[in-house]
Parts: C-alpha cells; sequence; structure tokens
C-alpha cells in the first residue's frame, strides 16, 4: 500500500515528505485555489521535486478536446505527473486517447462501480472512488473501494484503486484493509495516524524515570 497525501500545500508536502512515508500527491482544483497557486506549473515543478512518486493534476475543461489540451501540456512537466479526468463520457473519451499517447491517468470522482468498471476498460491508471463524499449522503463509501478491488481482481485489471476524500485515520484502515493500492488523505489524517495518547504517556513516563538516574 502507497500512501498519498491530497493537498497543493507545499509546506505541509515539504513537512510530511521529511516523515519519508508518503509516495506521490493528489491535487484538484480546489485543493490548488487554497493554496492559492495562481501559477500551475511552477507549484507542480516544486511538489515533484518533493515526493518519489506520481502527482496528480486536475483538467478543468469540460469537453475531450479541451481535456486533452490540458493533459497533454501537464505531462510535458514532469514524468511524475498522472493527468485526473473526470469520470463523464467526455473523461472516458479523452481517456481512450491518451492511452494511445503514454499519459497516465487518474479518473477522479467516482462514485459507482460501473464508472469503476469503465475507467479499468479505457486504461486509466488509478481510479479515485470518493470515500468521504459518498459517506456524506448516506452510502457506504469504504464499501465502494471493496466492490472495486474485488472487480478488478477478479478481471486482473491493471487500474490501481487510489481511495480518495479519505477523512480520518479509521478510513485509512479500512481501506488498507479492503485492498487499496493506495489512500490519499490530508495532512491532519496523516498527522492523526501517528498520534497516541500511549505514546505520549510512555515517553513521558521512561524520560521521567530516567532522569531519577542523574538527580
Ligand atoms: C482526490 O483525489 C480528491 O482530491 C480528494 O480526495 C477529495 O476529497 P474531499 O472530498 O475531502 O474534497
Amino acid at each position: 500500500m502507497r500512501l498519498f497525501l491530497d493537498t497543493a500545500n507545499i509546506e505541509e508536502i515539504r513537512e510530511a515528505a521529511s516523515w519519508g512515508v508518503v509516495n506521490g500527491i493528489t491535487t484538484n482544483p480546489t485543493l490548488v485555489a487554497q493554496a492559492k497557486h495562481r501559477d500551475l506549473k511552477s507549484a507542480i515543478m516544486e511538489i515533484v521535486a518533493l515526493v518519489p512518486g506520481h502527482v496528480s493534476v486536475e483538467v478543468t475543461a469540460l469537453e475531450p478536446e479541451g481535456m486533452l489540451l490540458e493533459a497533454r501540456e501537464y505531462a510535458r512537466w514532469s514524468n511524475q505527473v498522472v493527468v485526473k479526468l473526470p469520470a463523464t463520457a467526455a473523461g472516458l473519451q479523452a481517456l481512450t486517447q491518451l492511452g494511445q499517447e503514454d499519459i497516465a491517468v487518474n479518473m477522479t470522482l467516482c462514485f459507482s462501480a460501473n464508472q469503476a468498471i469503465l475507467a479499468a476498460i479505457a486504461g486509466a491508471a488509478y481510479i479515485s472512488p470518493f470515500v468521504g463524499r459518498l459517506d456524506d449522503v448516506g452510502h457506504d463509501g469504504m464499501a465502494l473501494v471493496a466492490e472495486i478491488v474485488g472487480i478488478y481482481r477478479t478481471y486482473q485489471f491493471r487500474t490501481q484503486v487510489l481511495a480518495a476524500s479519505l477523512r480520518h485515520p479509521l478510513h485509512v484502515i479500512a481501506a488498507a484493509k479492503a485492498g487499496a493500492q493506495v489512500a490519499t488523505m490530508p495532512f491532519r489524517v496523516l498527522q492523526q495516524m501517528i498520534q497516541h495518547p500511549l505514546t505520549d504517556v510512555g515517553q513521558e513516563r521512561f524520560l521521567k524515570d530516567w532522569r531519577t538516574l542523574h538527580s
């Protein structure tokens, strides 16, 4: 399993990367706007220098022709860049064409197993089921992740399942148990993963006992 950070915030990425556990990054237009990156290319160039793996960059065009123009531009920036396309008919058309140009695609905004099947047949490198957003509307987001993993295993699709829209550490554990190849999360969730009150209490007690030797 690989962990990605779901952010365009350079400081967060720098800090998380220094822990040595973050393989790649997912961005989207909201995250880029939140980080106030007016120059997308220079932001992405900074990001790819901080992590060893894939960095997803999302198109904003709604039609296949516009998606292809953006995708080709992003792919020129770095071979770590993976183009994010929405799970729509236009996205599928663009994905099919990009496959012929050897440009890797992360099919995003996936909310159903049908969308995941189509993305795999069309040759996506990643499928991104949005767990938290499904949970928000009363559906079981993680059940979708498990369903997609099962279908992909049955047919030996090479598309990797990237569990997205994760909101808390239990989501990460559930994604791991479901067999997702990648989990992408906000920096806050990565920080929560390493925290445990008993670790803090234990560390404090060890230090206190150690100091009794020297007092
Ligand atoms: C995935 O790649 C998306 O950027 C992201 O996980 C969306 O998460 P959200 O639903 O918390 O916005």
